[in-house]
């Protein structure tokens, strides 16, 4: 069976685009390929972090992944640091990757600001670790969202130079799978800015564990421009807003752009943002509410969390020891 790796860090404020983008795709694959979901904690720490807030987020991602319906019983949930082959991996990896292919990577530049020579070596390397993440297990299938399209590419690459530098086929080239109609779901502020765990506004993004009242708020106040809806795809050019808005209804309602744009084609915002947050409330609400159950009582995810470190390592170690084997060590 194909093998699938993915991963979200536990960074706080997770999003409907952590759900739309990623976990509800998860939900669908798992009886297709033998899934294995990871609370990446290792990247979490590539950018200034703190330790209860880490603590604190790796349970509310675990939570998610359970509350949204991925099944412990058929996949592997686990926290990366407790499986010692990522980074192991990683430095291997590490030894066989170009500068040159890291300084092409967008989103260190993003992220690491305008100070760029204070930027964390961790931060760089970032891309070197999530190759190790999805090749620890030989993933042959890797779900992300547009944003990490990149990385996969580089992933591909990494592995690549390994079966060359070692003279076979070891590692399977993973394949990236953009799933859905909302792989790049923007922020409610700014429809040309990716919704994310970092933006420093929180009207930017519904928070899976946001209440009722505060989803309809962050919507109402999501920006617009003037004009009534489209009712065609081309009056959507030049709106990022509102084909941001009408992709999250698409995908929340599980209908395509094109059937969004004609249900409310001509119609004002004020009266589709309503729709909209009453859609978003009834998909997201019961999923925040048992995620809330889960994080007050920690043990059963905690369970779970160990069950999955042990099921991932029994795949991983033995990689790992071939590996080591290959490179002389
Ligand atoms: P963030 O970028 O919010 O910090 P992560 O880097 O942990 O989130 O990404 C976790 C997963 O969620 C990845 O598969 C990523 O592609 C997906 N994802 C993150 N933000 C979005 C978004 N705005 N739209 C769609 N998918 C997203
Ligand atoms: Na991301």
């Amino acid at each position: 069976m194909n093998r699938i790796f993915s991963g979200i860090q536990p960074t706080g404020n997770l999003h409907l685009g952590n759900y739309l983008g990623a976990i509800r795709n998860w939900v669908g694959l798992q009886h297709d390929y033998d899934c294995i979901f990871c609370i990446v904690d290792l990247h979490a720490i590539t950018l200034p972090q703190d330790p209860a807030g880490l603590r604190a987020s790796t349970r509310e991602v675990a939570a998610a992944y359970i509350a949204a319906g991925v099944d412990p019983d058929h996949c592997t949930i686990f926290n990366q640091s407790t499986v010692a082959g990522h980074s192991q991996l990683a430095w291997v990896l590490g030894c066989l990757t170009p500068l040159g292919w890291l300084n092409r990577m967008t989103q260190f530049k993003e992220k690491a600001g305008k100070q760029k020579d204070m930027a964390g070596l961790g931060l760089y390397s970032y891309p070197v670790l999530m190759a190790a993440d999805i090749l620890l297990y030989k993933a042959t299938h890797v779900p992300v969202g547009e944003d990490q399209k990149q990385h996969l590419e580089l992933a591909r690459d990494i592995a690549g130079a390994f079966n060359r530098a070692y003279g076979v086929e070891y590692f399977p080239l993973p394949e990236p799978q953009i799933l859905g109609t909302a792989t790049r779901v923007m922020s409610l502020r700014d429809g040309t800015k990716k919704m994310s765990k970092s933006d420093p506004s929180d009207y930017s993004r519904i928070n899976m564990t946001d209440d009722a009242e505060t989803v309809a708020l962050k919507i109402r106040r999501a920006k617009t421009d003037p004009l009534p809806l489209p009712d065609s795809v081309e009056g959507l050019a030049d709106r990022p807003e509102a084909e941001n808005l009408l992709d999250i209804y698409a995908a929340l309602a599980s209908i395509d752009r094109d059937a969004a744009i004609a249900e409310f084609a001509g119609a004002q915002f004020s009266g589709f943002k309503e729709k909209l947050a009453d859609l978003a409330v009834s998909v997201l609400g019961p999923i925040g509410a048992e995620m809330k159950r889960l994080v007050a009582a920690p043990d059963h995810v905690d369970a779970i969390l160990a069950r999955g470190a042990e099921r991932a390592n029994a795949v991983a170690a033995p990689h790992l020891a071939e590996i080591y084997e290959m490179v002389g060590m």
